[in-house]
């Protein structure tokens, strides 16, 4: 199995918001970059891009192929999410929320893992959310995909650390894209701003980042009360 190379940087969820910011600082940087996502980037290649939905049935297959003719890559930054506002009477979006924030990033890590595992080397970053903080009667999915995505990349940093492989859980409140579709968006960051963070993130390899902070102070002390509301029934 050839090693991953560092310079070798895969972003899946690349052609719009934070993921494709980055693509673009990247770039600009000389960085060799990949992207996957449903619909093309216009910043990168044909060749350089795989279009491709991360819940279909051959997502696997195509991704183990993209890595093999174009990794195996030292840095995979997962940047795809969705999140839809709780619809009771159809609760279709809630298990395509789940499936596409949390279990289509555990099988992206299948696929892209064991290589910088077998090498002692590589990066994954995955982007999860303050939202992570506690459940959101609004969006239930997103916020229970987000906590599991969060306290999934946690906990693989601190397995993984020891074997040379970094994982990065970057928190953001938010970010000035698609996504963010609240009417009240406080402490709103746009998206280079975010994706200078991931960028960085790729230098410093820390165990978690959250920002805007004092949003993530927010949130903290909003789960305690979340938490007592519960704790109370
Ligand atoms: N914006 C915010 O306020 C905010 C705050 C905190 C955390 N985040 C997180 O940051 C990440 C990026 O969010 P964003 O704001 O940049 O969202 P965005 O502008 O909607 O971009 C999402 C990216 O994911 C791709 N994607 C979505 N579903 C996909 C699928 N099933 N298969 C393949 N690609 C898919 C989209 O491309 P295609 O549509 O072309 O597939 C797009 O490139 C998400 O995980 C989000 O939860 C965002």
């Amino acid at each position: 199995m050839t090693a991953p190379d560092l310079d070798r940087i895969l972003v899946v969820g690349c052609s719009d918001g934070i993921g494709r910011a980055l693509v673009r600082r990247l770039l600009a940087a000389g960085r060799d970059v990949t992207g996957v996502s449903r619909s093309r980037t216009p910043e990168l290649d044909d060749d350089a891009q795989l279009v491709v939905d991360v819940v279909a049935d051959d997502y696997r297959a195509r991704l183990e192929a993209l890595v093999a003719r174009r990794g195996p890559f030292g840095v995979v930054v997962w940047c795809v999410g969705v999140g839809v506002a709780l619809d009771p009477a159809d609760l279709a979006d809630e298990t395509r929320t789940l499936r596409t924030n949390l279990l289509a990033a555990s099988e992206t890590a299948e696929v892209v893992l064991p290589p910088m595992v077998a090498a002692g080397r590589g990066h994954l970053v995955g982007l999860s959310s303050l939202a992570d903080a506690g459940p959101n009667p609004g969006a239930p999915a997103y916020s229970a995909s987000k906590a599991g995505l969060s306290s999934w990349l946690t906990a693989l940093g601190l397995a993984l650390r020891p074997r040379g492989v970094a994982v990065t859980n970057v928190r953001f409140g938010f970010v000035d894209t698609k996504m963010a579709q609240s009417p009240w968006k406080p402490f709103l960051i746009d998206a280079d701003r975010a994706a200078a963070v991931v960028e960085r993130a790729l230098s410093t390899r820390p165990l978690q980042v959250s920002r805007p902070r004092i949003a993530a102070w927010i949130m903290q002390a909003a789960s305690a009360v979340m938490a007592l509301r519960v704790w109370t029934g």
